[in-house]
This record gives C-alpha cells, structure tokens and sequence, in this order.
C-alpha cells in the first residue's frame, strides 16, 4: 500500500483538484484507491458530494464520544474509489493533542488499520505546515507538491522541504518529495520562463506531466464529480490520466531508492522541532488587512492586479473596479511585504505612482507594498 500524501501549504495550488482527479485516474487503472481527505476545509469531501458527519476526526480524537474506527467512515465513490471524508473538527485536533507525546504519529496508526486494503492511499493535505500535515507526511511514502508556474509561486516549497527534512531528521521517516507542475498555462510568457526555473530548482523531483489549466476541471468541481466523469476527452482529464500511468509506471518500473531521493531534499535544517514548528504556524497565522490598490487609468477597458499575494493570477478576485477615472481594488493582505503589478488591457506594469520597486528577472520592474498592522 502506497501513501502519497498532496501537500504545499500555499493555497488555491490545486491540491485537492490533484487528489479527487489522481485517485479517479489510478481507479480507473485499475488500482484500489483511497482518498483521505485532511484538510477541514472539506473540499474533498463536499466536491465529491460526500456526507460529512464522520470523519477522521472521530477515529484520532479521544474526546468524541463518537469514537470510531477508520473502517467504519469510509464511503464509496466508484469502482475502486473509496473516500475518508474531512469536517471542520478535524481542525480541533491540533489543539486536542498539543501535548500528547506520539501526536505526530496518530495517522499513521490510523492507516495501519487498512493493512493492504488499498494500492494506494492519496491524502488531500490542508493549505498549513501544522500537525495535520506533520501527520500526514509521518504516514507518507511519498509527497506530491502541486507548483504553480506563476511567479514566486515555488517558495513556499522551501518551507515544505524543511518539514520533510526536521521528520527525516527527528522521526527517522525518509519521504520522497515528487513536484508536479499544476495551471500550466501556456498563453502567457512567464509560465514558460518559471518551468525552465523549476526544472533547474526541483531537477529530478520534477514529474514529467504537467496539469494545464483547464477550465473543465473547475467546472468538474463545482458539478461536484471527478474530471473523467465530467469530461472524460478533456485537457485536463487526459493530464491527469498522464499522471497516473506515470505514477504507476515510476512504482512499478525503476523503484526510486527511497533513502537516496529523500537525501536529495535541502540539506537539514538546525532548528529544534518545536520552535521551528511554531514559527511557521505563527506565519501562518498572519495578521490580514484590506491593502487598497489604485491606478489612473481613464482609457483602460480592464484592469487587474496580481501579486505574489495571489501567486500572480489574473482571476476574478483581482479584477479592479472603473471609478471616474480611476481603477481600485481593496484586498486582505498578510502583514509583510508583497510584489505586484498591474495588467490594464492585458499589458503588465509596475505601479507608476509607487516609488518602490524591484527587477523580477524577468526583464521588468514589480512595485513592493509593506502590510503593516499600523496601517489598519
Ligand atoms: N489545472 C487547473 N485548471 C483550472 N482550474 C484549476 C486547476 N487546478 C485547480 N483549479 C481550480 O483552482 C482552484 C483551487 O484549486 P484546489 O482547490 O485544487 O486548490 P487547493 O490547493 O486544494 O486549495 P486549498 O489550499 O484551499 O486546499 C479551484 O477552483 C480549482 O477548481
Ligand atoms: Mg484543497
């Protein structure tokens, strides 16, 4: 039985997209899958119309009084497609457990129930590097990190690797780290720049599949099915076919010898585990404040602005609204500081009433905001 945990704590990168359409894809290749979903966001969970008044909380928990084993909460999907559903007491658990000794191996004592019931186990991480995850990458042979081609996307990936490495180092448990590229999107110049980047970064991390952007996966998800029962001749479908036969080929072929590719991760990190976990929990937990973005821009027929505060997306969230001449836009921000440009009409460009800026390496300037609480 393969654990693969979907994990990269930067949100909205598509792992739950990767988790429902990967297990989907392994199913239809005709391997028994399980998808646990973590995260108590429940997207998982309720995009796949599951009912969710069991969860794994109710099997790690000692203060339910609806303990239950992790056999008796898992639902069936399809053929060879089963699911562990998540609910928002999942996210009790981390307060629950603080001071229990062992906290970080409670899902891997869940899953030791399974035996070899499954081929594969994926478990849909949440957008967090706290005990969830820490769990999660404990009970993992493997961790799949969806990354963006969009700018500065992959450095959150860091943080990631020094969790993997502090569980190498202190729970002497080797996991191997695999990237897969997600919302490639092949319209715009800079995904192309970040690939040749990533390759150079991630090297033989990398997956060969890359997952394009695809406007049927989203619409898969709000239908509420997987991406081949929606559209099963799609991009993203095919993409994500790809990926399991790769998968499968990688685990039934050339055996990456585990040890070896886990030594490949970031040299480890001197930090002592709890500190180092508190402090990225304490990021985590940032203070968020509205940051008003404005630009004149009277004949301009739409503008947006993107940043690394979104990962450089150009969605709906980012559009700005017209106001006379002017075009505003008020986001919730992390307190620090954050990169953006604005996109009038399709052309990208620093903010020009903004004295601070910097070179992207990509041949123009983005325009810096520093988030501070006094600013509120
Ligand atoms: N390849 C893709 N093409 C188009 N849309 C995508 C793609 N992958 C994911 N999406 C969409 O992007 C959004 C975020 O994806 P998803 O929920 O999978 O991310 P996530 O990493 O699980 O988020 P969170 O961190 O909140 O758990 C969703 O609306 C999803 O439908
Ligand atoms: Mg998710």
């Amino acid at each position: 039985m393969k654990i693969i945990s979907i994990a990269n704590q930067k949100g909205g990168c598509g792992k739950t997209t990767t988790s429902i359409n990967l297990v989907a894809t392994l199913a239809v290749n005709g391997k028994r899958v399980l998808l646990l979903d973590l995260d108590p966001q429940a997207h998982a969970t309720l995009g796949l119309d599951r009912d969710d008044k069991n969860s794994i909380y109710n099997v790690i928990s000692r203060i339910t009084p609806r303990k239950l084993a992790l056999k008796d909460i898992i639902q069936n999907v399809d053929h060879n497609f089963d699911i562990v559903p998540s609910n928002v007491l999942v996210g009790t658990l981390e307060q629950e457990l603080a001071d229990e000794i062992g906290r970080e191996m409670k899902l891997t004592d869940a899953l030791s129930t399974l035996k070899d019931a499954y081929d594969y186990v994926i478990i849909d991480c949440p957008p967090s590097l706290g005990f969830l995850t820490v769990n999660a990458i404990r009970a993992s042979h493997e961790i799949m990190i969806p990354v963006e081609t969009s700018r500065f996307s992959v450095q959150g990936v860091d943080h990631l690797m020094d969790i993997i490495n502090l569980i190498r180092d202190r729970l002497n448990h080797p996991v191997v780290p695999r990237v897969l590229i997600t919302m490639f999107d092949s319209r715009l110049r800079h995904s192309f720049s970040m690939l040749e980047k990533i390759k150079v970064k991630f090297a033989d991390m990398l997956l060969s599949t890359i997952v394009h952007t695809n406007v049927k996966l989203k619409e898969s998800a709000v239908e509420g099915k997987t991406v081949i029962a929606y559209d099963k001749y799609c991009r993203g479908a095919k993409d994500y076919y790809t990926l399991a036969k790769e998968l499968i080929a990688i685990h039934q072929g050339v055996r990456l010898p585990e040890a070896v590719a886990a030594e490949r991760v970031a040299p480890s990190v001197e930090a002592e585990f709890s500190p180092k976990m508190k402090e990225m929990v304490s990021r985590e937990m940032r203070t968020i404040l509205p940051t008003t973005f404005l630009l004149y821009a009277p004949d301009a027929q739409s503008v947006y602005v993107a940043g690394s505060f979104n990962a450089w997306a150009i969605d709906e969230s980012c559009r700005m609204q017209k106001s006379g001449d002017h075009w505003l836009s008020s986001l919730p921000l992390g307190t620090g500081e954050h990169r953006y440009q604005f996109i009038v009409d399709g052309r990208w460009q620093p903010d020009p009433t903004n004295d601070r800026s910097e070179s992207n390496g990509f041949g123009d300037m983005n325009s810096i905001v520093e988030v501070t609480a006094h600013a509120a």
